[in-house]
């Protein structure tokens, strides 16, 4: 029996949902319950009533399930760590409010937000402070709505998705350490980014352009903010499907985001911006025989954790969970 029919036939047994994000392999991706950004996974990860998850992603995403739905045992065929969601810790948090408390801003004149793309304890620090978490689907309602209290935005930790918000609400932004003056923008974005979306650039689009003169350009907003500025549509990972897939068949676009995701959308008239093939690596080690593993590892129902379950202290728990839960009632 092949893989995939020894994974469904196993599968059938357990009191499982398979979760996976639009970046994985193909072949992990079909099998999958559950499918969508961030911000659907973790919405419906924390709806289904099996007891436990295996998800297909990276770390952040196995953490928000955990933490939305602590009953639930989350386990990751690869706990793979998304390289962005690596670039802040509790401690780099801290030291730039400190930077910041520095040059006469306060904590107090702060609201943080953390994208998705953070650790629970970055989440838990921002929810503890009276911030939220952010999607990329959902960050212009939640940078509005956190502007309401008057103060001014950290932002953690992805600068463009930051700099490319703050853009469309008209505000003024500032990267910590680029030089920039802090005191005048709006929102102050932590230096972080992502690399494979960093692949994406002007010249790409401009090569696409002077190719196809009819050609649109989507992208993610995790690009360069000149690459958004350039591009017909940024959205999620959830929106740029929903444009692609409603555009007429001989219409062509050039899409700026993972190459699996891409290449699976629309095999004519689709390309992907980019003369490199930017997947994500982190996105792409869980493999057919991870989830394989896995599901043999739920087969035997153990109590103690298991190598590869997702755990998260209830300190963490508390305070995560409430700046998750800011960002549902927004
Ligand atoms: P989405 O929330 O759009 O799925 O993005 C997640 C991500 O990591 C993109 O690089
Ligand atoms: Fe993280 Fe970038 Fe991979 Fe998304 S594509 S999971 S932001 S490293």
């Amino acid at each position: 029996m092949d893989l995939k029919k020894k994974i469904l036939k196993l599968k059938e047994k357990l009191d499982v949902t398979i979760v996976a994000h639009f970046y994985q392999r193909d072949e992990v991706f079909e099998l999958a319950d559950i499918t969508g950004d961030s911000l659907e996974l973790a919405k419906k990860a924390m709806e289904t009533p099996s007891k436990y998850i295996l998800f297909c992603g990276v770390g952040f995403m196995g953490e928000s399930v955990k933490v939305l739905s602590p009953q639930k045992r989350v386990l990751m065929p690869k706990i793979a760590c998304c390289a962005m969601a690596r670039m802040i810790d509790v401690d780099y948090f801290d030291e730039c409010l400190q930077k910041l408390n520095d040059i006469g801003i306060k904590n107090e004149d702060l609201l943080p937000i953390t994208y998705i793309n953070s650790s629970a304890a970055v989440k838990a620090r921002v929810g503890e402070m009276g911030g939220m978490v952010c999607t990329s689907s959902n960050a212009y309602k939640i940078i509005e709505k956190g502007l309401k209290s008057g103060k001014k935005i950290f932002f953690v930790p992805d600068r463009c998705l930051g700099q490319n918000f703050a853009k469309s609400l008209h505000l003024k932004s500032s990267v910590i350490g680029d030089g920039s003056n802090i005191n005048e923008a709006d929102i102050i974005c932590y230096n972080g980014f992502c690399s494979v979306h960093q692949l994406f650039s002007v010249e790409d689009i401009e090569f696409y352009r002077n190719k196809y003169p009819d050609i649109l350009i989507a992208v993610h907003p995790e690009c360069d903010p000149k690459v958004c500025d350039a591009a017909d549509f940024v959205g999620s990972t959830s929106q740029l499907i929903t444009f692609i897939k409603e555009l007429p068949k001989e219409q062509k676009v050039a899409v700026g985001t993972e190459y699996n995701m891409v290449n699976r959308l629309r095999k004519k008239n689709t390309f992907i911006l980019s003369s490199t093939k930017p997947e994500c690596p982190t996105m792409n080690e869980t493999t057919l025989e991870d989830v394989y593993k896995t599901l043999l590892e739920i087969e035997k129902e153990q109590e103690a954790p298991y190598a590869n379950e997702i755990l998260v202290d209830e300190d963490v728990v508390k305070w995560a969970k409430v700046a998750l839960e800011r960002m549902f009632e927004v």
